[in-house]
C-alpha cells in the first residue's frame, strides 16, 4: 500500500482525511519551484491513497508579502487555496493542511515561522552508528560512506518539512577521520545527491567539519586560521563545494570541546576560527554554525575553583560583536549538558551584537533514551520563554534568537524515533521552532491526533501523559536541578557518584550534613554574576531561589526547608516514591490503550513502559538508600528503604 504522507509518521489517518475528499480531485499549481512541486506530488499521493477525489481541488500560490516560508490555508466550496510567501511556505502549508486535517482540526490556518534557521543536527557516524542514538542506525551512512535508501531519505525530509525545518546538519559533531574527508572530492558527489533530495524539500545540507582539516587531509603543517595558506585551502574547499552542491548550507563547527581540535591550538579564539571559515562561505551565502559548547573536560574534582557552568559565557561573552554576520553561534539550553532540569544559560542572554540559536537536545541522551516518556516541549518553552534581563529593547530568549537547532532522534530502526512515542518530541521540536507561540498543549494533542487517534478519551490520555511526563522523569531522578547520576558515559540509569570524582566538572558534593553546589557570588564559583542582576539576585539567595533549581545554585543542610515547606532530605524521598509510583501510573494508563491506538505502536510502547517502570524503581531504591546512609534521617513516613 503507498503509505507515504511522510511514511509511517502521519498515515494512519486517511479516516479524517476522508473528509475532506471532495477536494482532491485535483491540484492546480501556480508556482514554479522544487517545492511547491513537492507539494503537489504529496496530494496527489494522498488523493490515491484516498482511491480518488471530488470536483473539489487544491489551488497552490505565492505571495511573497507573506515572507520567507509563511503559509496560509482557506478553504472555500470548490476548493483549498494554499498561499507561500514562497515555495517552502506552499509546502509547510501543505503539509499543515494534512496535519490538521488528519488530526480532525479545523484546516483554515496560517503562520509564519518565527527563524530564518530551524535546524536538525545528526550525530551520525560515517560508520553507520549514531553518537547518543537510541532509534538504529544512521539514515545517511554505513561502512565508512555515504549510503542511502533514497524514499527513506525523501520520506525523512518531507516529514522534516512538515514541521518547517529548513537545514540538516547530517554528521556528528565529533568528525572523525572518514568524516573529515566529506568535503573532498571523493564524497562530494554523493554528498550532492543527498542534498537534492533535501532541497525538494527546502532543507537545505550542511556538514559538521573538522577545524584540523587543513593539517590532516590538506597537507599543510598548521591549521592555524589566521595563516594565508589554511584560510585558501578553506575558500578552496568552499568554492569546490559549492560547485557540486549549489544548495550546500554551510558548516556546523564543534572546536576546542572534549579534545576536538580548535583554534586554541594556535593561541587564536573562537571569532578567528569561525570568521575563517564564515569568510570561505560568505561568496556563496553559506553560513558557519559555531558551537559554545566549549569547556575543560579535564577538571580534577579537587579543585574546587573551577565551575563547568561557567565555560561557555567565560569563552564567547568577550568575544561579542566580532563575529562576522553569516556566523551563528549555537548554545545549549543550560549551562552544563542537557540534563532534566538545568537553569538557562546565562549566555543566551549576554549577546547582543551576535547571531544565536539555542541548541535542544531531541535525542534523549540524559532524559530516558527513548525507553522512558519524557517530552520535552514543555522545557524547551521555559528556556524560549525566559527573560534574561541582559539586553536593552527586549531579553526574552525567543526573541533575540536567530534561530533553533535540535540534536535528532532518529535512525533506521522500525520506529523512526525507537520509541514510537518520541516522535511527539520531533514534532514538537519542529513546531515550536516555527511559532514559539503555541501551547504546549496544542502540540501535544495536534500530535496526538495525527499520529496516533482521534478518539477523544484517548487523545485526553495521551495529551496528559505527554505533559506530565518530564516532570515525572525529573522527580525519579537527579533530586532540585543538581543533575547527572547517571551511569558514566552511557548516561542512562543511576549511579550517584558515577561522575563524582571525575574529570567532567558534573558533581553534587553530597555529605553527611547536605548536598548542592555551591555557585554563588558570595560563597561559591561565583556563577550566578554571569546573569543579570535580576535574575542574579534571585538565584544569589536562598529564599528566593526556585526549589527545582536549589541544589543547582547552592549547597545546603539535608534540613533546609524548601518552599514547597518539605525539608530537602523529605523531598528527595517524596519525589522519588512519587516518581516511581506515577511511572507505574503511565504504565496502567497505557495499558488502558490497547486496541485504541495502532497495534504495533501499542507493543512498541508497551514494553518500554515495562522498563521505564524498572528504571524509576532503581532510581527511587538507590537514590533514597543513598541520602538516608548519608545523612541519617529517616523518611517521615516510615516508607521502605534500603
Ligand atoms: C554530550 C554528549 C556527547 C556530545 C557532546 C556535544 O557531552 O555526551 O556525546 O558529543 O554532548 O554536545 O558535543
Amino acid at each position: 500500500m503507498n503509505e507515504r504522507f511522510c511514511s509511517r509518521f502521519y498515515a494512519r489517518h486517511y479516516d479524517e482525511l476522508k473528509r475532506y475528499a471532495k477536494y482532491f480531485g485535483g491540484v492546480e499549481s501556480r508556482c514554479e519551484c522544487r517545492t511547491a512541486d513537492t507539494a503537489v506530488r504529496e496530494l496527489r499521493r494522498v488523493a490515491e491513497q484516498l482511491g480518488g477525489g471530488g470536483d473539489g481541488r487544491f489551488i497552490l500560490d505565492t505571495d511573497d508579502t507573506l515572507g520567507a516560508g509563511a503559509y496560509r490555508i482557506e478553504s472555500g466550496e470548490e476548493a483549498v487555496t494554499i498561499t507561500g510567501g514562497d515555495g517552502n511556505g506552499v509546502l509547510y502549508g501543505t503539509y499543515r493542511f494534512l496535519i490538521l486535517a488528519a488530526g480532525g482540526f479545523d484546516t483554515d490556518d496560517s503562520g509564519k515561522p518565527a527563524y530564518s534557521l530551524r535546524m536538525l543536527d545528526h550525530w551520525d557516524n560515517a560508520d553507520g552508528s549514531i553518537e547518543r542514538g537510541y532509534s538504529g542506525n544512521s539514515l545517511f551512512f554505513a561502512d565508512n560512506d555515504i549510503k542511502y535508501d533514497k524514499q527513506r531519505v525523501a520520506d525523512l525530509a518531507a516529514l522534516y518539512a512538515s514541521v518547517g525545518i529548513n537545514a540538516v546538519c547530517i554528521n556528528n559533531v565529533n568528525v572523525h577521520a572518514t568524516e573529515t574527508l566529506f568535503i573532498t572530492e571523493k564524497y562530494l558527489g554523493k554528498a550532492a545527491a543527498l542534498a537534492d533530495i533535501f532541497a525538494d524539500c527546502g532543507i537545505k545540507l550542511f556538514l559538521s567539519v573538522n577545524f584540523a582539516a587543513p593539517a590532516e587531509i590538506g597537507g599543510l603543517d598548521t591549521a592555524d586560521p589566521l595563516d594565508e595558506r589554511v584560510r585558501k585551502w578553506w575558500s578552496d574547499t568552499a568554492a569546490a563545494i559549492y560547485d557540486k552542491v549549489p544548495t550546500f548550507g554551510g558548516f556546523l563547527v564543534k572546536a576546542d570541546s572534549e579534545g576536538r581540535p580548535g583554534p586554541f591550538t594556535y593561541g587564536r579564539d573562537h571569532a578567528d576560527g569561525a570568521n575563517m571559515l564564515a569568510e570561505a562561505v560568505a561568496p556563496f551565502g553559506g553560513k558557519v554554525v559555531w558551537r559554545c559548547f566549549v569547556y575543560n573536560c579535564r577538571v580534577d574534582w579537587r579543585d574546587r575553583s573551577t565551575d563547568r557552568a561557567k565555560a561557555a559565557y567565560v569563552n564567547f561573552k568577550p568575544l561579542d560583536g566580532r563575529f562576522d554576520d553569516n556566523v551563528i553561534l549555537q548554545v545549549k539550553n543550560g549551562p552544563m549538558d542537557f540534563q532534566i532540569r538545568e537553569p538557562v544559560s546565562p549566555l543566551l542572554g549576554a549577546l547582543g551584537s551576535t547571531r544565536t540559536a539555542v541548541e535542544f537536545q531531541i535525542t534523549q541522551e540524559y532524559t530516558g533514551q527513548q525507553i522512558d516518556l519524557c517530552w520535552l516541549v514543555p522545557m524547551w518553552k521555559e528556556c524560549l520563554d525566559f527573560n534574561t534581563y541582559a539586553l536593552t529593547g527586549g531579553s526574552v530568549v525567543k526573541e533575540r534568537i536567530t534561530g533553533a537547532a535540535g540534536v535528532s532522534n532518529v535512525g533506521d530502526g522500525e520506529f523512526l524515533t525507537g520509541d514510537p512515542l518520541a516522535a511527539a518530541n520531533l514534532y514538537g521540536f519542529g513546531r515550536l521552532i516555527f511559532d514559539p507561540s503555541q501551547s504546549a498543549e496544542r502540540i501535544a494533542e495536534e500530535w496526538v491526533r495525527a499520529a496516533l487517534t482521534t478518539e477523544p478519551g484517548a487523545v485526553r490520555t495521551l495529551t496528559g501523559m505527554l505533559l506530565r511526563s518530564r516532570e515525572i522523569y525529573e522527580s525519579y531522578t537527579s533530586p532540585l536541578g543538581v543533575g547527572w547520576m547517571v551511569v558514566p558515559h552511557y548516561h542512562y540509569g543511576v549511579d550517584v557518584d558515577g561522575y563524582e570524582y571525575s574529570r567532567w566538572g558534573t558533581y553534587h558534593y553530597a555529605d553527611r550534613d547536605g548536598i548542592g553546589v555551591d555557585r554563588t557570588a558570595a560563597t561559591g564559583t561565583g556563577y550566578v554574576k554571569q546573569y543579570a542582576p535580576e535574575n542574579g539576585r534571585f538565584y544569589e539567595s536562598i529564599n528566593t531561589c526556585p526549589d527545582e533549581l536549589l541544589l543547582f545554585f547552592h549547597h545546603v543542610s539535608y534540613k533546609h526547608v524548601l518552599h514547597s515547606g518539605k525539608t530537602v532530605i523529605q523531598h528527595i524521598y517524596d519525589s522519588h516514591f512519587d516518581g516511581a509510583d506515577e511511572a507505574e501510573k503511565l504504565l496502567e494508563e497505557w495499558r488502558t490503550l490497547r486496541g485504541r491506538v495502532p497495534d504495533d505502536v501499542y507493543e512498541e510502547a508497551l514494553r518500554r513502559f515495562e522498563l521505564q517502570l524498572a528504571n524509576a524503581q532503581r532510581w527511587r531504591d538507590v537514590v533514597n538508600t543513598y541520602f538516608y546512609r548519608k545523612s541519617g534521617i529517616p523518611d517521615e513516613h516510615g516508607r521502605k528503604i534500603y
